[in-house]
């Protein structure tokens, strides 16, 4: 099951400080987003706001037609807002199958369909979280969030610091989430062709705002907009 997250004037930071200024967007149910933009200009910041992990000074997020901004994180989780972040934060001395058991919830994946998506995940389940490699840890973080039954999926970098042989291997997974379950997705990205190839609509932020937005397909064909929003083809 999936459903459509609406965001209006979303206007969010750490304590007095402002970071995200006046965000609306949509995506419907099943939609998939890519959410780019260098780096330090409130990504993280904007899923972050979404799970109830900053200062809200104004603005309604709406998950379906239920307002959920005055919720805690957790009643976000409940409620179907499945969260990857980006430091991925799984429990160090609790093995693979335990990272995913403690956040089973009725109606998500089963940890066999885990395993069956992330084979390699499977070969390590007896592994504390601190045994498994960085690609290990981050299948483990989406697999938390699918076992806790969610609508809609944010994705936080997921691919950030993995080898390309392991980057390639969670892209395929991904894809196949997207494709099997019909969740909603936001994915926040870096590297922009990815992105561009997983999500259908596409948003550029930049110093907290929405410079950008548009199909994935059309991005993918504005060179100009790559050019200036995100440094594509700039020497770092
Ligand atoms: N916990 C925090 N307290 C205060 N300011 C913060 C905090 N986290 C981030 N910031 C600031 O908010 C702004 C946006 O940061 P954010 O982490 O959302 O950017 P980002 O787009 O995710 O960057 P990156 O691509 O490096 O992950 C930055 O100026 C950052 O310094
Ligand atoms: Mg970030």
């Amino acid at each position: 099951m999936s459903t459509s997250l609406s965001i209006k004037g979303l206007t969010a930071g750490y304590g007095e400080t402002i970071v995200l200024d006046n965000i609306s967007l949509e995506v419907p149910a099943g939609g998939t987003l890519a959410i780019l933009g260098r780096n330090g200009v409130g990504k993280t910041t904007f899923l972050a706001s979404l799970m109830g992990l900053t200062t809200v000074h104004g603005g309604d997020i709406l998950l379906g037609d239920k307002p959920i901004q005055s919720m805690a994180t957790h009643r976000r989780n409940l409620a179907g807002l499945g969260y990857v972040p980006q430091e991925r934060e799984i429990f160090p001395s609790l093995t693979a199958e335990e990272n995913l058991a403690i956040s089973v919830h009725e109606g998500g994946w089963s940890l066999e369909q885990v395993f069956d998506l992330f084979p390699t995940l499977k070969a390590r389940r007896t592994n504390t979280g601190n045994k498994l490699s960085g690609g290990e840890q981050q299948m483990l973080a989406v697999g938390r969030a699918l076992v806790g039954a969610p609508q809609v999926l944010l994705l936080d970098e997921p691919m950030e610091g993995l080898a390309p042989i392991v980057i390639e291997t969670l892209f395929e997974n991904l894809g196949r989430i997207r494709d099997e379950s019909g969740l909603t997705i936001l994915l926040v990205e870096q590297k922009a062709d990815l992105a561009l190839d997983f999500a259908e609509a596409a948003i550029i932020l930049d110093r907290g705002h929405i410079v950008y937005r548009d199909t994935s397909a059309a991005l993918k064909a504005d060179e100009q907009a790559q050019h200036q929003y995100l440094g594509v083809g700039e020497i770092d």
